[in-house]
């Protein structure tokens, strides 16, 4: 019997699917892991290959101690295929096979659909850790650095997870797509990565929060949607993958949240009471509010972008075929099958940003969004309890959805953070009151000085307030010599 609950590391590749009795997606997995490795050499975190790294493992998939931690070299890491536990008796729980029992294999008419699901997904993975290769060399402290580090191969994980369902369930057309996975790369002119915030730079550390915080949770709503899949194994898949996705949403949301800590302190110390007063703030050696508000406005509404069109046939489709689903799907109450139901959708009426009611199976798009907006807003409201805390008179907020868009109803629009639209002219004109300047990406980049002191930060951010894997503040996270 396949024990699902712990992970099997007799085979190269830990895993609780059974790896070792199915021999030949075991056979072709080891033939796929080679050319992981080179892309894992290139594309990885530069520099520190050969560095012992602190680093959790996933050891089980269960509620409880499903990691342990350890020393490890980033090309040594056991990246594994891990399934959530199946649940019994587990129904299709929305779209128009709403009820049936849950799918094992793939329902032939959906396989180009799910083919291509699994794609865009997988594709995101291998992206972020091209995007953020060059950060080990700048991070404020070792903590950082392993926080990054551990980001970087749980996103190489969740590649795994994607080519092991494309291999498992999708022959040749799977192996394939597998070995594109490999080929793309972040920024590239010719092979670029497929959805745009994962071809954008990240070239700083705040950047990289930012990032961790709004994209990141992006793939969070994503694997939401997808965790509600009829098709059981991309559940499965998913659920455990969300798991690890929390630990990403941690280090963006507390990463921002000690920059403004420590930019709130140094105004205290220094007795500046006017956030607005970039030229002194900047001269304490911390990132100013009013900069880190044009980072929120530019990765905000690049991650908005990732949910596609607000108006979606494919989303639609996907919804009836019982594939890709609505946050958190069974805990809504309506008929999962959206017959007769209206959501409202944001648009461009008149030249004004207005809701209108649409058929809700087309607006699918603009409800996850919807969903992601509550999500990403709560942790703005803790980043504004820790400004409030120190006294300082500010608030970050969280962009209108018109502002800045470049897919769906607002692509072609010019609208100021606060949803008014204005000519192309006055927008381009104010661009760098809302977004950040070629000169605030400068006085970023000026603070990126590495810090690799064990127990040492960086003076633009706060320490955290516990260590990983309650590891005392000093101690060593990466050990860069050995
Ligand atoms: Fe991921
Ligand atoms: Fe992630």
């Amino acid at each position: 019997m396949i024990d699902t609950i712990n992970v099997n590391y007799d085979t190269t590749i830990p895993n609780n699917v059974g790896l070792s009795e199915d021999r030949r997606i075991l056979k072709a997995l080891e033939r796929w892991h080679p050319g992981y490795l080179d892309w894992w050499n290139d594309m990885g975190p530069e520099g520190f290959q050969e560095s012992l790294v602190y680093l959790r493992t996933a050891v089980a998939v269960g509620p409880e101690g499903w990691a342990k931690f350890d020393y490890v070299r980033m090309p040594e890491y056991r990246w594994g295929i891990l399934l959530a536990p199946a649940e019994e008796g587990r129904i299709v729980p929305f779209g128009e096979h709403f009820g049936e029992p849950a799918w094992q294999e793939v329902p032939g008419e959906y396989r180009a659909m799910l083919r291509r699901l699994l794609v865009i997904q997988g594709d995101t993975e291998p992206a972020s850790v091209e995007q953020q290769r060059h950060l080990g060399k700048t991070a404020p402290s070792l903590y950082d650095m392993r926080n990054l580090f551990q980001v970087n191969v749980e996103e190489g994980r969740h590649l795994w997870a994607m080519v092991y369902l494309l291999q498992k369930y999708f022959g040749s057309d799977g192996r394939e797509e597998a070995n594109e996975l490999l080929q793309r790369r972040s920024g590239d002119l010719d092979k670029p990565r497929m959805l745009g915030a994962f071809n954008e730079a990240t070239p700083d550390w705040l950047s990289f929060f930012m990032f961790t915080f709004f994209t990141d949770r992006d793939g969070k709503l994503q694997l939401e949607a997808l965790a509600q899949s009829g098709f059981d194994p991309l559940s499965r898949t998913c659920r455990f993958m969300l798991t690890e996705e929390a630990h990403h949403m941690f280090v963006g949301e507390s990463g921002v949240g000690r920059t403004i800590q420590r930019t709130c302190e140094a105004m205290n110390e220094a007795r500046v009471t006017d956030p607005g007063d970039i030229v002194t703030v900047r001269a304490l050696g911390v990132i100013d509010l009013p900069t880190l508000q044009k980072k929120v406005n530019l990765h905000y509404t690049l991650s908005l972008d990732l949910f596609g069109s607000e108006i979606s046939t494919n989303a639609a489709n996907a919804f009836n075929a019982g594939l890709k689903g609505r946050f958190h799907e069974t805990r809504i109450d309506d008929d999962h099958r959206l017959l007769d139901a209206t959501y409202p959708v944001l648009k461009l009426v008149d030249g004004r940003p207005e809701n209108v009611d649409e058929p809700a199976l087309s607006a699918l798009n603009m409800r996850l969004r919807d969903d992601y907006a509550v999500d990403a807003s709560k942790g703005v409201v803790r980043w504004n309890k820790i400004i409030a805390k120190t006294g300082v008179d500010f608030q970050i907020k969280l962009p209108h959805p018109a502002f800045h868009r470049h897919i769906g109803e607002f692509a072609a629009a010019h609208a100021t953070p606060d949803g008014e639209i204005i000519a192309e002219a006055a927008w381009n004109e104010r661009r760098d009151e809302w977004l950040p300047s070629s000169e605030d990406a400068d006085y970023i980049d000026s603070l990126m000085a590495p810090v690799t002191e064990p127990g040492q930060f960086a003076g633009w951010i706060a320490p955290p307030k516990t260590g990983i894997d309650n590891r005392p503040g000093d101690f060593e996270y990466v050990r860069i010599d050995d």
